[in-house]
């Protein structure tokens, strides 16, 4: 079990995709080839959907791996918008600078070193849209973090809500047992949330969607 969706509906889908950006296309291929997780390119439409909608000049994203989704947020900011994004592995900052260079988004992106657990508490200005795509043990605490980072009307996104459907499903296997155990309980908490307006779409890998009220 690797899609929450079923395989005709997904070859449907990728038969309707009109997205043709070369570097966009060729960071895909490279993840993909190296094994790297980034976010699946429906749940990254639906975030540039949002990010058309609600105009943010700041962004905050925590798990840049080679910035694939950094990039893909960063072109479509307005031109005075901004997003940092924390990384926590050296050799994942090393490719995510690269393609940013390629891009020429320098500028846009401000790529913060560190584990963002020990970031998130020194960060001073609010955002207007947090993006959470980290290690999963870590995303309790992220979540608490980006609840005092969010402005008012701020959205909160968080990707692998359904994590493979293994959440859902009876049999989990053995590499997956703690993963799932830890996105069921964020899961829990992530909908009991009275400061955010919360649901989880059936979109990509699942995304977690919540609007601080
Ligand atoms: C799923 S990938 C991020 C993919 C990226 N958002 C994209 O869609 O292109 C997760 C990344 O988060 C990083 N990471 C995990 N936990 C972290 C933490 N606590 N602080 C900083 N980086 C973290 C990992 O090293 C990995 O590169």
């Amino acid at each position: 079990m690797t899609n929450i969706l079923c395989p005709h509906q997904i070859k449907y889908l990728e038969s309707l995709r009109t997205e043709v950006d070369p570097l966009l296309k060729e960071m895909e291929d490279f993840a993909l080839e190296r094994k790297i997780p980034i976010l699946n390119w429906k749940a990254a439409e639906l975030l540039e959907q949002i990010i058309a909608m609600i105009r943010p000049k700041r962004v905050l994203e925590i798990g840049t791996a080679i910035a694939y989704s950094s990039i893909r947020i960063a072109r479509k900011l307005k031109k005075k918008g901004i997003i940092d994004t924390i990384e926590k592995s050296l050799d994942n900052i090393s490719l995510a600078s690269e393609y940013i260079k390629r891009a020429e988004l320098e500028k846009q992106i401000n790529l913060i070193e560190g584990d963002a657990k020990e970031i998130m508490p020194l960060l001073e200005k609010k955002y207007d849209l947090i993006f959470i795509d980290a290690d999963k043990e870590d995303y309790e605490k992220l979540f608490y973090y980006s609840l005092m980072l969010l402005k008012k009307g701020g959205v909160l996104f968080v990707d692998n809500l359904l994590w493979h459907g293994y959440p859902a499903a009876a049999k989990v296997p053995p590499s997956y047992k703690n993963s799932t155990k830890y996105i069921r309980e964020f899961n829990k908490l992530f909908l009991s949330q009275t400061a955010l307006k919360t649901s989880i779409l059936p979109v990509g890998d699942g995304v977690g969607l919540g609007v601080k009220v």
